[in-house]
């Protein structure tokens, strides 16, 4: 049987998904019992060049066009930011159908509202992409971790910032040209400000630590720094000392007293995190009983990160052949207070 997909933005992201689900629909047919095909694909812009496997005849500038079609039971969001992409994905869900999304800005600000609604109507909305790119983060902390009480995150969780200072200790090259080399390569947010203020990364940790700690985190809750004011010289100065500086995002959680930081950090050259380079990500994850984790990979960019968001296709396709959806919805009714950590130990 045939799922037909409404695809929301055909950039960096989208068009990765729409290569992937091309190159893996037999596979996932044979995995999940259903076959996908993406049959509409919303942009702003018709007449943009458009590379690769993009069929122009499936294009449409009008939401509508997805939204009202019955026959779409999966939407993939991948335009961004938060209006209209809320408005769309509350409209898919009220009419049954099944989300994706790649977008963190909005499960960090109206996650709950967005759960709450798959929920009542009994569909899924699913979001792995939103966190770390390639690697899976969300799905291991909501299921096989569940088993621990998390008390620790910490690590590197935006792509863009670790690829500019990566190359600003690597190849000495400056803050702006490592930017516009980010943005080239489709790492950076389409307003890299939140990228390089580590508004990205805070909004990330906000989604991680409700999760992890079981708690509606609010951005609010995260103290948040960007690397705007990294210069040349820190990094030299670093280096010469034996350290690399990181954006680093910390969570903790100290009997229900949550503190959470995303900050520029200088790293011994002999820890891992030293090692993330580019635009890798890599998180530490210390449970009661699973002792400690580590999660590495490609944070960022366009395969990568549609290889997590057609994962979440394939797991909404599993639980509706199982006739399950609706059901793996997080929303955690207490708030932990955030407290200011009076040592930052990011290591
Ligand atoms: P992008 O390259 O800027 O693509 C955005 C797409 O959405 C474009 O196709 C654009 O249409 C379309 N679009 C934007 N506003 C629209 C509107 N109002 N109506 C209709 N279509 C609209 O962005 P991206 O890098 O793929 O990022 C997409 C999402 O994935 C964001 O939430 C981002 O945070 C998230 N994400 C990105 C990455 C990454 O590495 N880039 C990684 C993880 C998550 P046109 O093509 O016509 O301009
Ligand atoms: N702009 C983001 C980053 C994309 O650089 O990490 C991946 O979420």
């Amino acid at each position: 049987m045939t799922v037909f997909i409404g695809l929301l933005g055909c950039g960096t992201v989208g068009s990765g998904v729409v290569e992937l689900v091309e190159r893996r629909a037999d596979k996932i047919a044979e995995i999940t019992g259903l076959r996908p095909v993406i049959s509409k694909i919303l942009v702003r812009d018709i007449d943009k060049p458009r590379e690769g496997l993009v069929d122009s005849s499936k294009l449409t500038t009008n939401a509508h066009d997805i939204l009202d079609d019955k026959e779409i039971d999966l939407v993939i969001e991948t335009i961004g930011g938060i209006e209209p992409a809320r408005e769309y994905i509350l409209s898919a869900l009220r009419s049954g159908k099944h989300v994706v999304t790649a977008n963190k800005d909005l499960i960090a600000l109206h996650g709950v509202e967005i759960l709450e609604t798959a929920e009542r109507h009994q569909v899924d909305v699913l979001y792995e992409a939103a966190v770390g790119g390639a690697i899976p983060l969300i799905r291991p902390l909501k299921d096989s971790l569940a088993s621990s009480d998390i008390t620790d995150l910490k690590g590197i969780i935006n792509g863009t910032t670790n690829y500019i200072l990566s190359k600003m200790t690597q190849s000495s090259i400056s803050f702006e040209t490592a930017l516009a080399e980010a943005q080239r390569l489709g790492y950076a947010e389409s307003d890299p400000t939140s990228d390089v203020e580590g508004l990205d990364a805070a909004r990330k940790l906000t989604i991680l630590a409700s999760i992890a700690f079981t708690s509606t985190v609010q951005l609010s809750d995260v103290r948040v720094q960007g690397i705007r004011k990294i210069t040349a010289s820190d990094v030299r100065f670093a280096d010469q000392l034996g350290y690399v500086i990181k954006l680093l995002a910390v969570g903790t959680d100290r009997e229900g007293r949550l503190s959470l930081e995303v900050r520029p950090s200088l790293v011994p050259k002999t820890h891992p995190l030293a090692h993330v380079s580019e635009s890798y990500n890599a998180l530490y994850i210390r449970g009661d009983a699973s002792g400690d984790l580590m999660f590495f990979g490609q944070g960022a960019g366009s395969l990568p990160t549609a290889s997590a968001v057609v994962g979440d296709v394939i797991e909404a396709l599993r639980n509706l052949q199982l006739g399950v959806s609706g059901h793996s919805q997080h929303v955690y009714a207490n708030h932990k207070p955030a407290v200011p950590s009076r040592d930052f130990l990011p290591y």
